[in-house]
């Protein structure tokens, strides 16, 4: 990976305009013939620009941080360090599972660019469970993913001290504290940001006053902002994916730092519920994926215990136990404070406004959040996904 390249006129940091993207790239030897790239748009997110430059030679994707959110503005100040997090997760993802993530062209963390590999013509997972057009082994291979990556950034596998490099240069700070506004403070505290429809104000004004289910919420607040069990993705919701029949690929990795086990996994699953209750005849198959999802994590993670470890107290007996309790007590935990967030906060998604019916789409909405809030008041009593079973019953 070039990790620096700065030619002088690109020394200080600036916006760029489509003509000088053309201009940037053609420096960078990339394509052969370079005259005639063609660059489109494709920022469907909110917070980066994110471009396709292509001609027949080759097509690669250009993406490129502003000092805040894209979509929400200069009120929403962002690091555009995030793109030098983004490009080193995906290196590191990419050493640990070889085309597990679009690979990384070039990095400049003056200008905040970062080019990669095109995935097309994959199709984003978000999109994917909307059209029920996603891989038959795509919640298989996340749950796979997540738990190689997980380990192997973990003390159950990287030398102390390496981690703890690793951590330092991972931190992500002002990503980690947008991360904490998102999912554990502004559903939970009536804000401006939260959004859905007028029906619904009451259960969104309550949420902050259900003294029983903030104590809940802050203690899975504070593990996320304490526990550095691993390097998490920190969105990995369906729109953070890839899926295609021969690859499976994570992407977006601008949230990524050392967290919780379990918070990765259930914002993955909690997408799945998700995308389940908004589309009905989606339901008991997005359960069962969400079903293959815990059980590749655990063959994966178990096998990589068991046989790749240099840490002398997995041997002890009980302790794989307690660590996987934990990672699924967290697992339901996370999943609901993002179904929570799904439902009524800024972060929407397309899966909860396609439909079109106000009195539907409410009705959806309500029962993600009634979930969401069970599975967070409920957690350390849900002893196996089975135990949701009847949330995704067709009748229901
Ligand atoms: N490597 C890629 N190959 C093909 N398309 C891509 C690639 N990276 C991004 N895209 C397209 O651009 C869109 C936006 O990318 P991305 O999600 O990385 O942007 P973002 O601004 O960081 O989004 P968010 O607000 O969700 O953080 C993706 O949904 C996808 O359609
Ligand atoms: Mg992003």
């Amino acid at each position: 990976m070039d990790v620096v390249v700065n030619e002088q006129k690109y020394t200080t940091y600036r916006f760029l305009e489509i003509e000088d993207i053309k201009q940037y790239v053609r420096s960078l030897d990339l394509f052969p013939e370079p005259e005639d790239i063609k660059v489109i748009e494709v920022s469907d997110g909110k917070i980066n620009h994110v471009y396709r430059l292509y001609n027949e030679f080759r097509s690669i994707i250009f993406k490129q941080a502003v000092p805040y959110a894209r979509v929400v503005g200069e009120s929403m100040p962002l690091p555009i360090d995030r793109v030098r997090v983004e490009a080193e997760v995906m290196a590191l993802y990419e050493k640990i599972i070889p085309k597990s993530v679009p690979s990384v062209l070039h990095l400049d963390v003056v200008m905040a660019v970062v080019v990669m590999e095109d995935m097309l013509p994959l199709e984003v997972g978000r999109t994917a469970l909307i059209n029920g057009s996603e891989s038959a082994h795509f919640a298989a291979d996340i749950g796979k993913m997540s738990a190689e990556v997980l380990f192997k950034t973990s003390d159950f596998y990287m030398p102390s001290s390496d981690k703890k490099e690793l951590q330092a240069r991972l931190a992500n700070p002002e990503m980690r504290q947008l991360t904490e506004q998102l999912v554990f403070d502004w559903p939970y505290s009536d804000h401006e940001t939260n959004e859905c429809e007028d029906g619904m104000r009451n259960e969104v004004k309550f949420l902050s006053q259900d003294q029983r289910l903030l104590l809940e919420v802050a203690q899975l607040k504070h593990k996320f902002m304490t526990k550095s069990d691993g390097l998490i993705h920190g969105d990995l919701h369906s729109g953070a994916i890839f899926t295609g029949e021969n690859r499976t690929v994570i992407f977006d990795t601008e949230f990524a730092l050392f967290g919780p086990f379990g918070f990765d996994l259930g914002q993955f699953i909690a997408n799945l519920f998700l995308n389940g209750i908004a589309f009905p005849e989606f339901k008991e198959k997005r359960f069962e994926q969400a079903k293959e999802t815990w059980y590749a994590f655990v063959e994966t993670f178990s096998n990589l215990w068991q046989n790749n470890t240099n840490e002398r107290y997995t041997k002890v007996d009980g302790f794989y136990t307690i660590i996987m309790e934990e990672i699924f007590t967290d697992l339901i935990g996370y999943a609901g404070c993002e179904l929570v967030r799904r439902a009524i906060s800024i972060a929407q998604i397309p899966d909860m406004n396609t439909e079109e019916d106000e009195d539907l789409r409410m009705a959806a909405r309500k029962k993600v959040l009634e979930l969401g809030k069970y599975m967070i008041m409920e957690r350390k009593q849900i002893h196996s996904l089975e135990q949701l079973s009847q949330w995704f019953q067709a009748s229901r």
